[in-house]
């Protein structure tokens, strides 16, 4: 039997569920893969609060120079959260030789490169399964079972507060304020859900799987990104009257040596395998050219899945040595050297407008689109007031420029009353 010591950073929600699990799956492991895992300390910002979790306090300390000078300790699990200071720590156990297990998309997303290149240094390993889409196994997938594919598309429901709202604002038709109150209440939305409702959470677990699927690094400065506060239950059911369901989309697309990458809000066809991802679910859809279609879904948070993830890669990293050559954010394709991000991309358009009730407007509506080359899919008119109405246009694959140039254009007509809202319809 393998005697191997850990030290965690941090002891939260996500701290709690990794001890929970090696304590109860404690024979099993050991039966199955010959480890023992010895927690040797645990670094927390209170040593004094009050913890639901039965500790050992002895364990507990502020002082992460303790842990990180404690020669038995080999791997260190990181689940602080935010960048400061888990970079300076994930740093600090690297460059010590400690092979890091992190669950933090935000500091991984941020500054893998240079976490890259400490562990190189040092011959530590980096292992980061728990940082997209929780219990999911993505990374594992793409870096172990994908290597016969050219992986052209990867797009997912990657946020389980997001979509958890969306579910509620489009089942039961409440608007976004209601719905996110409600996810509060039950614990899918944290107090402060500017992270996930902005699409920042999404952003870091589309660089990070992006930039495994294409082998090609795709920093968060590229990715463009959009949150949800705009929508309305309005959209939500003019779309489900033509037939597409919402999502917060996280995709990445690659043509050639083109990538690009978006977090935004998306209607997609009800037929769709996303379309049925409901609540806090996560899904992983991919695109190789060898495989074909490919999806992965399951829980995307909470403590037991979290956890599932992070002790595979413990696991998986007592196996390597503790080594993982999977560490980089470099380029690793070498066709690939001169990547190009683009921000003009295709993808069809659901566009919410109120406009005076006048002869002819939709005809000038639909003049102006021609002129950018906007080719319309579906119209419908919704009376209004009582000379207002409501019109709904649907387009066809479309260039986000034309559109933008369009709807400048229409915004200027005498008719037109205002835009109300634009979602973009992935196709
Ligand atoms: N929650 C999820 O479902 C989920 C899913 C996937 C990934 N993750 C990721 O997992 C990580 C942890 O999330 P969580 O929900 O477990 O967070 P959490 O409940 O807020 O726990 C954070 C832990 O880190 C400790 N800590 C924070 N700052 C510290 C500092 N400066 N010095 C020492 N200790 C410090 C806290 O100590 P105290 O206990 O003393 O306050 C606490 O134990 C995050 O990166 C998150 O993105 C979370």
């Amino acid at each position: 039997m393998r005697d191997i010591n850990i030290a965690m950073f941090g002891l939260g929600n996500i701290g709690s569920g990794v001890m929970k699990i090696l304590s109860e799956n404690k024979d099993m492991i050991s039966n199955r893969y010959n480890i023992d895992f010895i927690i040797s300390g645990i670094l927390v910002r209170d040593i004094n609060k009050r913890r639901d979790i039965d500790i050992d306090k002895s364990l507990l300390t502020d002082r992460v120079e303790k842990l990180i000078s404690d020669k038995r300790v080999s791997v260190v699990i990181e689940v602080l959260g935010g960048v400061n200071p888990a970079r300076e720590y994930i740093l600090m156990a690297l460059k010590a030789g400690k092979t890091v297990v992190t669950a933090n998309k935000e500091v991984l997303a941020r500054h893998w490169q240079e976490f890259h290149e400490a562990a190189k240094d040092s011959g530590a390993g980096l292992y980061y399964e728990a940082s997209v889409a929780g219990g999911i196994p993505i990374i594992k997938v793409l870096n172990q079972s994908m290597q016969a594919n050219s992986i052209t598309e990867i797009m997912g429901i990657i946020n389980g507060t997001t979509n958890y709202i969306l579910t509620n604002m489009s089942e039961a038709e409440k608007d976004f304020e209601e719905a996110l109150e409600e996810a509060q209440k039950l614990g899918y939305a944290e107090p402060d859900p500017t992270a996930d409702i902005s699409g920042l959470d999404a952003m870091y677990k589309l660089s990070i799987m992006s930039t495994l699927a294409f082998h090609a690094k795709v920093p968060i400065d590229n990715i463009y990104r959009e949150g949800l506060t705009h929508l309305t239950k309005e959209d939500i059911r003019y779309g489900k009257e033509l037939g597409y369901t919402i999502k917060l989309l996280a995709i990445a697309k690659k043509k050639g040596n083109v990538i690009e990458a978006r977090v935004h809000p998306s209607f997609i066809q009800k037929n769709h395998p996303l379309a049925a991802v409901r609540e806090a679910y996560n899904a992983v859809f991919i695109n190789g050219d060898r495989v074909g279609n490919l999806m992965l879904y399951g829980r995307g948070a909470g403590d037991m899945p979290t956890g599932s993830s992070i002790i595979s890669d413990l696991i998986t990293a007592c196996q390597n040595e503790c080594k993982q050559e999977y560490t980089t954010f470099a380029n690793r394709d070498k066709s690939l050297s001169m990547v190009e991000f683009n921000d003009n991309w295709y993808s069809g358009f659901f566009i919410r407008m109120t406009v005076k009730d006048n002869p002819g407007v939709l005809s000038s509506i639909a003049g102006i689109f021609g002129k950018f080359g906007v080719s319309i899919e579906s119209v419908i008119q919704k009376g209004h007031g009582a000379d207002t109405a409501t019109l709904i246009f649907v387009t066809h694959k479309a260039l986000e420029n034309s559109i933008k140039g369009a709807i400048s254009e229409i915004n200027m007509m005498d008719d037109i009353t205002k835009v109300e809202n634009i979602i973009r319809v992935e196709v």
